[in-house]
């Protein structure tokens, strides 16, 4: 699959076994914490990382790991693929860097042209970016500058980035938003249909309904009138939330209330896109034509960053807004991201991501029934969480044991995503990921629940 696999005897001696993490990853990470900001936070990934090769992490006390961060779902391919990386290098080597949106080049031209050609048929247009909270800011200024309306209508839970605007916009934990939520007016956040835990009560799985309801009943007839608001930002499969995946009556649903009251709907496929839930975009999955569309993250292919808001020529086609920026669109990185599309489609990886997806539901996907501690597993392609309760009535959640059983399968050989706090983990490997190698990921990861398990809450 165009990457590099360990052996056998390799794939054995995955994880520490000795101290962990090993004597020069401790010393480099004490350096490291010294010298940066304080809230910076290494517990979850303790080891100091020497190289990557196809899968997998390598650190520097000489111990490989699984790769099931891949630099937070931005290296679809793995690393190292010499298709992806020897043309970058020259373009890099010919063009340097340079400001797209002011000198023009060929490779900016040809990846908008695939990325139209790719996309949902509703967006004909692109504008350029250099990552994904960029991409959010620019379809928040582009929503209101189309509607000339303030509100955006945006679902708790999800993440939308760092700067201002995209952590008004998102919630993700109430503590993220500290020194922000208070003043960032314009959004009006409503829960996201999650149908493990219905935001409403309503049933055992929600369908989604109680949420196009509320949004009915209280915000339009107690907050806001509909022509206050210009449209609604969604990740279409909820990514930091703990892959949270609407259930299909939502969407009709949603896209009926967006072309009632003329609200733009904006899909966020920064972590969703190019293939991570086996198909392209995620709005695929229900034949979603989105107004707008946000991507970056695997966008790069593993290589350099860049990201790109997609539109609709009522959107994008007439608009006088200044976009764009220093590094968004270098030449380079257009030559990437186009390489790593064709690549995605010329290895058939969606067809590999579905087949690797059935593998995860038929082994992961019994675990809540077979261990009194998971409560839910969700999976769409490659996106990946299991959710972790104190029992499956109360769904109490329980994230220092979320945290055990990350740093046991950490140690054990995968590396995954915890964040503090959570009772979820999450896993968002390689689209390319060879099947011996998510198998014993999962082997891992199960002894580490079991063992975990054994020794209680
Ligand atoms: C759905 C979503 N939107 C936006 C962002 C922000 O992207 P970036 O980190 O490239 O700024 C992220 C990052 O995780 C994301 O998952």
């Amino acid at each position: 699959m165009g990457t590099t696999e360990l052996s056998q005897a390799e794939l054995a001696e995955l994880g520490c076994k000795g101290e962990f993490p090993g004597p020069r990853s401790r010393t480099v990470r004490q350096k490291i914490e010294a010298i940066a900001w304080s809230g910076i936070d290494y517990s979850a990934i303790p080891f100091v990382l020497k190289a990557k090769r196809g899968s997998y992490l390598f650190d520097i006390d000489g111990n490989t790991y699984i790769d099931m961060v891949t630099g937070w779902g931005s290296s679809p391919l793995g690393i190292g693929d010499e298709r992806l990386l020897e043309p970058t290098i020259a373009a890099l080597a010919q063009y340097g860097t340079e400001i797209s949106d002011y000198v023009a080049s060929e490779p900016v031209l040809a990846l908008a042209e695939k990325l139209v050609e790719v996309s949902p048929a509703s967006l004909t247009r692109v504008e350029f970016d250099i990552s994904g909270t960029e991409s959010v800011e620019m379809s928040m200024r582009l929503m209101r500058g189309k509607a000339e309306r303030p509100f955006i209508l945006s679902f708790f839970g999800q993440y939308h980035g760092e700067s201002a605007g995209a952590l008004g916009l998102g919630s993700q934990l109430a503590h993220e938003a500290r020194y922000v939520r208070e003043l960032a007016p314009g959004y009006i956040h409503v829960p996201y249909p999650e149908p493990y835990r219905c935001p409403f009560h309503r049933s055992e799985r929600c369908d989604g309904l109680c949420v196009i309801d509320y949004i009915k009943e209280y915000i339009l007839g107690y907050y806001s009138t509909a022509d206050r608001i210009a449209g609604v930002i969604i990740e279409p499969v909820a990514g930091e939330a703990g892959v949270w995946i609407p259930p299909d009556p939502f969407w009709p649903a949603l896209v009926e209330l967006c072309q009632e009251h003329e609200w733009l709907l904006c899909a966020d496929e920064v972590q969703s896109g190019i293939g991570r839930t086996g198909k392209m975009f995620a709005v695929e999955h229900w034949n979603v034509q989105p107004d707008l569309m946000c991507l970056a993250k695997s966008l790069s292919a593993g290589t350099m960053p860049i990201g790109a808001t997609l539109g609709t020529e009522e959107v994008m086609g007439s608009t006088e807004l200044y976009l764009g920026g220093t590094f968004a669109w270098t030449p380079a990185a257009c030559v990437a991201a186009l390489r790593g599309i064709d690549l995605i489609k010329s290895d058939n990886l969606l067809g590999h991501v579905g087949d690797l997806e059935q593998l995860l539901l038929e082994r992961m996907g019994r675990w809540p029934a077979k261990y009194e501690l998971v409560g839910d597993v969700r999976i769409k392609g490659l996106y990946i969480a299991v959710e972790f309760v104190a029992d499956k009535d109360s769904k109490r959640r329980i994230p220092d044991f979320a945290r055990r059983v990350h740093a046991r399968s950490v140690r054990g050989g995968v590396a995954g995503i915890y964040i503090p706090g959570m009772s979820l983990l999450r896993w968002l490997p390689a689209l390319n990921m060879s099947r011996e190698t998510i198998e014993k990921a999962m082997d891992i990861l199960e002894d580490s629940i079991v063992i975990e398990s054994r020794q209680g809450l």
